[in-house]
């Protein structure tokens, strides 16, 4: 969360570089935002809001050409969002920039209050300010001093730092926060991720843990923590600046469930040709019998969709954990266990610190990662990527998409790796992946459909959704898409499950969506949803079935074409994302920025 970036570099107006390149990264949050601008003096403008309030308050401020910037996009986590917890911080004669939580704040803080210093805002930050600017009265030297600071904090940081005493320099480190540098012919950037440089320059470095980079105009040092300089490698950005605009879509939203026909068809293509080609372009499976998948929201809902398809067809107990609960707990695995983490950013920072536990314990890891390079896809012992492209969105629709996609590959692969699954019969189901992506498209052309389903919920109090088994795991994700964009309080419950207490909830006009494509479990859901009806609900069914005809049963329904069963999750997700977008579009909620949300999670 928090969204950093910096420039040095020949004279230039740096209130539109900083702006322009802040808002790439506003995915990362929109509490607030700020700059810090050196033109002969430091000047620091902050605003509360989204970073177009702080583009409007740099109108009206007098700064000439600079050629030194650093500039924040804020989640706020240590005090409100306003003006004065905002980033950038300056104390003394340091100014910097700040994204992670500094966790021993509060004993450095006693320790400087002591010392003399005086804060005056909330936050963790302000303190790491203070702390180096302390450490700079003895020493000189700036990575030196950097260093020093590294090795009292306790916490993650990615931090963009000016010293008053060497304005040719641009200084950063990071731990456990991502940090990138975008190499340039005549300037050099610091950003939390590509998206942010791609205007200037494709061409970047990886920063690694408490690595310190010194960024002049036209040369870029980067020493490790015993200061020595390390020799780095320059990575290409291979996708294009088109990526992360929204290319005629009102919203990036949009513009992403749009694109999962082609991301989807670019992700399966190399491994559905026949089983050999499923077999050879993967990891060998054969070891394990029992596989943990650990991940952070949407991404733990498609692993929870994994696991139905997992046990399923390939008959291996899977269990399926929140990163931030399973990094904290007794873990049972052994050299047979695989653990795969999913994860659309790879830099969330709870799956990081669970996959490094792992790692720790010698156990065979898998990522399931859509950024390329990001810390879980390096740090992991194999990789899957998924080829979702630049997700912008803060709700996740095409990431989560292809997660399902993956771990149905997987699936499929430990299904014939455990003779579960004949050749034929893979080969059949991966003859029938391919129709997929053309399936979806003809969903996403139903969108009017859905616009209308939509009306019928966007004044909906509470909504609820209902399903056994797979659709259940489905229920949880077109739950969490449909309340983290609308702001209507929805759960999702294992349809048997209702009654035991949450059904007390349902009332005259209650919404209840019942996801029904499981046929063995169809009409066990079908009584559980008659049991909401019988109480008042209003139903909408997304379904394989017609369940007005079939069924004789009253609602309004979705009917999304019948597939093998293995590969029904991922028709049956697309409308559930498009109604979510639908009503938020209609309750005129800020689809791609939610309240109070960010997209990288880099804090735990
Ligand atoms: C945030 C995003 C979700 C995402 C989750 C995990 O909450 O809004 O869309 O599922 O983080 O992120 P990751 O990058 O690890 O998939």
């Amino acid at each position: 969360m928090c969204g950093i970036v910096g420039y040095i570099g020949k004279k230039c107006d740096l209130k539109k570089v900083l702006i322009d390149n802040l808002k790439t990264l506003e995915y990362r949050g929109y509490d607030s935002a700020g700059v810090a601008i050196y033109d002969g003096n430091i000047n620091i403008v902050k605003a509360k809001g989204k970073i177009v309030n702080l583009e409007n308050s740099l109108k009206d401020v007098d700064i000439c050409d600079s050629n030194l910037g650093i500039a924040h996009t804020r989640w706020a986590t240590h005090g409100e969002a306003n003006d004065i917890n905002s980033h950038p911080h300056r104390v003394g004669k340091v100014t910097l920039v700040h994204n992670g939580i500094i966790e021993n704040y509060n004993d450095l803080k006693k320790d400087l209050i002591r010392q003399g210093y005086i804060f005056v805002s909330d936050t963790d930050t302000e303190v790491l300010v203070a702390l180096l600017d302390s450490i700079k009265k003895k020493e000189k030297d700036n990575i030196k001093a950097i260093n020093s600071l590294s090795k009292l904090l306790i916490g993650s940081y990615a931090l963009g730092i000016i010293f008053d005493d060497d304005c040719e320099h641009l200084y950063a480190v990071r731990k456990d926060s991502p940090l990138i540098i975008g190499v340039c012919n005549d300037c050099n950037l610091i950003a939390s991720d590509v998206t942010a440089i791609i205007d200037y320059t494709k061409k970047y470095m990886l920063i690694d843990d408490y690595e310190i980079a010194k960024l002049g105009k036209d040369i870029v040092e980067v020493f490790n923590s015993d200061l020595l300089l390390v020799n780095k490698e320059i990575s290409e950005v291979t996708w294009d600046i088109n990526q992360a605009k929204k290319n005629g879509f009102s919203h990036f939203m949009l513009k992403e469930i749009n694109e999962e026909p082609i991301v989807l068809k670019e992700t399966i293509s190399e491994y559905i040709k026949d089983v050999n080609a499923l077999i050879k372009k993967m990891p060998d499976f054969s070891k394990y019998n029992k596989i943990h998948i650990v991940a952070c929201g949407s991404a733990m809902h498609a692993g929870l969709v994994g696991k139905s398809i997992i046990e399923e067809y390939a008959g291996i107990p899977v269990i399926v954990e929140l990163a931030s609960e399973y990094r904290y707990k007794k873990n049972f695995y052994d050299s047979k266990t695989l653990v795969i983490f999913i994860s659309q950013s790879g830099e969330t920072a709870d799956t990081i610190a669970a996959l490094r536990n792992v790692n720790n314990d010698n156990i065979d890891t898998l990522a399931i990662v859509n950024v390329v390079g990001s810390t879980i896809a390096r740090e992991a012992k194999e990789v899957l990527y998924i080829r979702a492209g630049v997700e912008i969105a803060v709700a996740t629709t095409k990431a989560y998409l292809l997660q399902v996609a993956m771990l149905i590959l997987v699936g499929l692969n430990l299904a014939y790796t455990n003779k579960k699954l004949s050749e034929n019969e893979v080969n059949f189901i991966l003859n029938e992946f391919e129709e997929i992506p053309s399936k979806i498209q003809n969903i996403i052309c139903r969108d009017s459909e859905c616009f209308n389903l939509a009306k019928e919920i966007y004044e909906a109090k509470d909504v609820f959704f209902l399903g056994r088994g797979i659709d259940y795991s489905i229920c949880m994700e077109g739950s969490l898409k449909l309340k983290e964009i609308s702001y209507i309080h929805s759960e999702a419950y294992a349809a048997g499950e209702l009654k035991h207490g949450t059904i007390s909830l349902i009332e005259k006009g209650t919404n209840v969506i019942g996801v029904i494509t499981d046929e063995s479990l169809m009409l066990k859901t079908l009584s559980n949803i008659k049991e909401t009806v019988a109480r008042g609900a209003k139903v909408l069914l997304i379904t394989t079935d017609k369940f007005n005809s079939h069924y004789d049963f009253n609602c309004h329904e979705f009917v999304v074409e019948k597939v093998n069963s293995v590969l029904q999750p991922l028709l049956i997700v697309v409308p559930l994302q498009l109604i979510a977008f639908e009503v938020a579009r209609l309750r005129g909620c800020d689809i791609d920025k939610p309240r109070n949300l960010a997209k990288s999670v880099t804090v735990e």
